[in-house]
């Protein structure tokens, strides 16, 4: 065959294929057998092979897999990959609903998901071709996983129209296929998968993407990143042009105008669950308006215009063995139970914490005792409550050590604290804990370097303190236990590649006492470097919103020790980055708004947004909020009951708003 009729027959078969194959993986309705399928495939594989050039990355037969990689490229997300809050219960969704009408009226409609119990992935299309495929990861910062995702069947390669468009969506192993991989596994005596969730996230996370096709995986397609690109006003509208687009979304969606209807359709499916073909762990509840969920926005991790309803969690007893210590990275010692192992939604759960000694003794917990077990949001193993009633006489009563079980040294109970801490700055335990803490996902985020190794590492005296990670020589790290050739130099990438790290990620890792990943970003944005955060004074600290007293005092303290000093120093000779690289607030110059340039207070009570909320609206449109009313304020905002800021606002003669022109500027 000469290249131009082989060009017209590999088109030709591409679209068949193509079609074909939408019409059976995501249509569930195909048109023509199995074997002419196959048949079809195998002519254009032949062709393809023939006629290099002709191959094309949307060809149906790219499906296969491609070259193995050496490792997952990091993906940042522009639009953030949001999670979502959870409802346990009825009364958890009444008081959504009634948020939701507080904020946007009484004219609301909801749309009712199942929540696919898979992993959640991102696609991005470019002029419709499919460009790229991530992992969630910590909802910024994901990993390429294209080539796995190029290899599930359902997820289209061109689309219908061809526009650019990010869609995220669940990628998840249907019941069948879980039970085919397991029993085969267990045939070859390979390691069983507790669930299909872990087996889709295994799947996706070979390097070789043969394995990932041979894995039957599938999608369902939940939302778009980027709406406006398309003509919808709701949600629903958005899911049905996804249809029309090629993906594959779940046909059990309802529209709810009420929350009756929403409690109905929750009633309903808690029923019909176990036929479904695939795990379902919940139902998501969504404002159906777009322009009613911009109203509502999100907060820092989750949209509130949405929720999770989640599942009881299985229930099971068993036997509670002993209680083990752990020392954790505050000094804070934990007493963790040691349990009968059994099996509990899907996996087999032998250790639960028991988080402190008032809490054994509220439970009246003690060794031996049966116990009732459950995993909490289906993840944390948790010991619910003790049968009492099935003691032998045999149980033991458990009593918290008064000395460290890791250094020896006296342990303390801090006012107002119901834990107990080992104080020493030195424990061993304290140590090795906080650099767990530097490799974290929301800290620097190294991959591969999880709480083995850096077990091993400072064990074998290799690390001692986190500018030691830096430090780290291929020598050393191949001399380990169960450390391979291509597993270090993976390793070394990744340490090298977190140096990039935005500050924030590296103000969370240093673990200074009370600053959470939250509090490290809103520092990083305002200060903008390592070095002004370290000259920041109690004031300075105090003056923004989120920064109270004792987180202040806490940070202060940690950068005028001598040992925190050096180690920045350290950090910043093996040239990690210390600056902030996400976006700044807009500058007073940039904006045009009534705010830009002015010195906004807020005082009294608000009732539409949060303190928090209504800070970052205002900085975002070039405002300052400071804290305290003097001359210099341009603007107070009083909710209900406000106090002294709003007379010593009168007597200044400062202008004077309520919460409702706020919210009018605000929209503006
Ligand atoms: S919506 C901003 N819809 O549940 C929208 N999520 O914490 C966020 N999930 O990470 C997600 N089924 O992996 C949405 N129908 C559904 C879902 C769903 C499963 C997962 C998703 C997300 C997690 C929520």
């Amino acid at each position: 065959m000469d290249l131009q009729s082989a060009e017209q027959r590999v088109k030709e078969l591409q679209n068949q294929l193509s079609q074909y194959g939408y019409e059976y993986y995501v249509l569930d309705n195909p048109s023509v057998p199995d074997a002419e399928y196959d048949r079809l495939m195998q002519e254009l594989l032949k062709l393809e092979e023939e006629f290099p050039e002709l191959k094309t990355p949307d060809s149906p037969s790219q499906r296969v897999g491609g070259a193995v990689l050496d490792m997952f490229e990091k993906v940042e997300h522009t639009i953030p990959m949001l999670s979502l809050g959870n409802a346990f219960n009825e009364q958890d969704l009444r008081d959504f609903d009634a948020r939701i009408r507080k904020a946007v009226g009484e004219n609301v409609s909801y749309v009712c998901e199942l929540k696919i119990d898979g992993l959640a992935v991102s696609l991005r299309y470019e002029d419709g071709l499919f460009a790229q495929g991530s992992t969630r990861g910590d909802g910024t910062i994901g990993e390429d996983i294209t080539a796995n995702i190029r290899t599930i069947q359902s997820v289209p390669l061109r689309l219908k129209e061809p526009i650019s468009i990010e869609v995220r969506g669940e990628a998840y192993m249907p019941k069948r296929s879980f039970e085919a991989l397991n029993k085969a596994r267990q045939e070859r005596g390979e390691e069983l998968f507790a669930n299909p969730r872990n087996a889709a996230a295994g799947s996706l996370r070979q390097l070789d993407p043969k394995i990932a096709a041979s894995r039957k995986l599938d999608t369902f397609l939940y939302n778009i990143g980027n709406p406006e690109v398309i003509d919808v006003a709701a949600h629903s509208e958005g899911l049905d042009y996804l249809d029309r687009l090629g993906f594959k979304t779940n046909k059990e969606r309802r529209k709810c105008s009420t929350i009756e209807d929403v409690l109905k359709y929750i009633k309903e499916w808690t029923e019909k669950r176990p036929q479904l073909p695939y795990e379902i762990d919940g139902i998501v509840i969504k404002l159906d308006s777009l322009e009613q969920q911009a109203a509502l926005g999100t907060t820092a991790k989750s949209p509130r215009w949405a929720i999770a309803y989640k599942f009881p969690a299985e229930e099971v007893v068993t036997t509670l063995l002993d209680i083990e210590l752990s020392v954790g990275r505050t000094g804070v010692i934990t007493p963790t139970a040691i349990l009968e192992p059994v099996k509990v939604a899907g996996t087999t759960v032998q250790r639960a914490s028991l988080h402190n000694e008032d809490l054994i003794r509220e439970k009246d917990i003690k060794i031996g005792d049966k116990v009732v077990v459950k995993k909490a949001g289906d993840i944390i193993p948790e010991v619910v409550n003790v049968l009492a009633d099935q003691r032998t006489g045999e149980e033991r009563e458990f009593h918290m050590p008064t000395h460290c079980p890791e250094c020896e040294s006296e342990l303390v109970r801090l006012e107002g604290e119901v834990a107990l801490r080992c104080i020493n700055p030195k424990c061993p335990a304290q140590i090795r804990e906080g650099l767990i803490h530097f490799v974290s996902r929301d800290a620097m985020n190294i991959d591969g370097l999880g709480e083995k190794v850096i077990s091993q590492l400072f064990a074998e005296q290799l690390i001692s303190d986190v500018a030691d990670i830096y430090k780290l020589t291929y020598e050393q790290l191949i001399s380990l236990e169960r450390m391979g050739a291509k597993s270090v130099s993976n390793l070394l990438e990744a340490i090298e590649a977190s140096k990039a790290n935005s500050l924030e990620k590296l103000v969370f890792g240093l673990g200074i006492r009370l600053v959470g990943a939250k509090a490290a970003k809103t520092l990083a944005q305002q200060f903008g470097s390592m070095d002004r955060l370290a000259a920041a004074s109690k004031d300075d600290l105090t003056a923004i919103n989120e920064i109270g007293d004792k987180m202040a005092d806490s940070i202060v303290n940690y950068f005028e020790m001598e040992e925190a000093q050096e180690l920045i120093a350290e950090l910043k000779a093996a040239g990690v980055n210390m600056d902030y690289k996400g976006a700044k607030p807009v500058s007073a110059e940039e904006s045009d708004s009534v705010f830009a340039g002015k010195t906004v207070v807020l005082t009294g009570k608000l009732e539409q947004l949060s303190r928090n909320e209504a800070k970052e609206k205002i900085e975002a449109l070039g405002g300052n909020v400071a804290g305290s009313v003097s001359k210099k304020t341009h603007l107070v905002v009083a909710g209900a009951d406000a106090g002294s800021k709003l007379t010593k606002a009168q007597e200044l003669g400062i202008e004077i708003w309520d919460e409702e022109k706020l919210l009018e500027e605000l929209n503006k």
